[in-house]
């Protein structure tokens, strides 16, 4: 993802379309954010038992880029649920069904059909409600998440094709949007600017 001059946005940019055979349910943003808390969590906890499966299988680095989506996953959860906090304070976050790895490059490709879903589908769906209703905090963390997801979709079918050709590059995740960069050779997050020093490494 090339960095632009000014942060990418619903509304500047032109990768948000719905596809056409949309399976996501659409309710109120509220509803909307709850439904992407659930999918995030399912989505955190299997990353968590493919990167177990990835390490015993001998892929070390893809465990790494594992455990790094897993951890961006949780930033979206804390973002989705900051949100419902504020109109349900006691609203309890769900717990994740079990997960269970198999072979790695098939769970690259699960997880990249996964994040490719959410990101072409579940969040445009999401923020074209939350723009339907005002709720600009709502389309700012839809909107994060949405061009995060697509990086990790990047990232696991790389990870795929270079599966027997792996290198020692580390991953960087961004503390505020869960963008993930693989290598040293950037600034700044493309998707919220944080700075290189903020980015955790894995
Ligand atoms: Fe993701
Ligand atoms: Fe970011």
């Amino acid at each position: 993802m090339k960095l632009r001059t000014e942060t990418p946005s619903a509304e500047n940019s032109h990768n948000f379309t719905i596809v056409s055979n949309s399976t996501t349910k659409v309710g109120t943003t509220l509803e909307n954010l709850k439904s992407a808390i659930s999918g995030e969590t399912g989505a955190s906890a299997k990353y968590t038992a493919f990167a177990q499966a990835a390490e015993a299988q001998g892929y070390n680095q893809v465990a790494r880029l594992f455990k790094a989506t897993a951890a961006a996953e949780q930033i979206h959860i804390g973002l989705e649920y900051a949100l419902v906090a504020e109109v349900e304070p006691d609203f309890e976050k769900p717990t994740a069904q079990g997960a269970a790895g198999e072979a790695s490059d098939l769970d690259l490709i699960s997880g990249a059909c996964g994040e490719i879903y959410e990101t072409s589908d579940m969040y445009p769906a999401f923020i074209k409600r939350a723009q339907e209703e005002g709720n600009i905090k709502a389309v700012q963390v839809f909107t994060r998440a949405k061009l995060a997801e697509s990086v990790h979709a990047e990232r696991y079918l790389a990870a795929y094709n270079d599966l027997d050709c792996p290198d020692d590059d580390t991953f960087y995740l961004c503390p505020s949007c869960g963008y993930i960069h693989k290598g040293e050779d950037f600034e700044k997050c493309p998707i919220c600017f944080c700075p290189k020093s903020s980015f955790t490494a894995f």
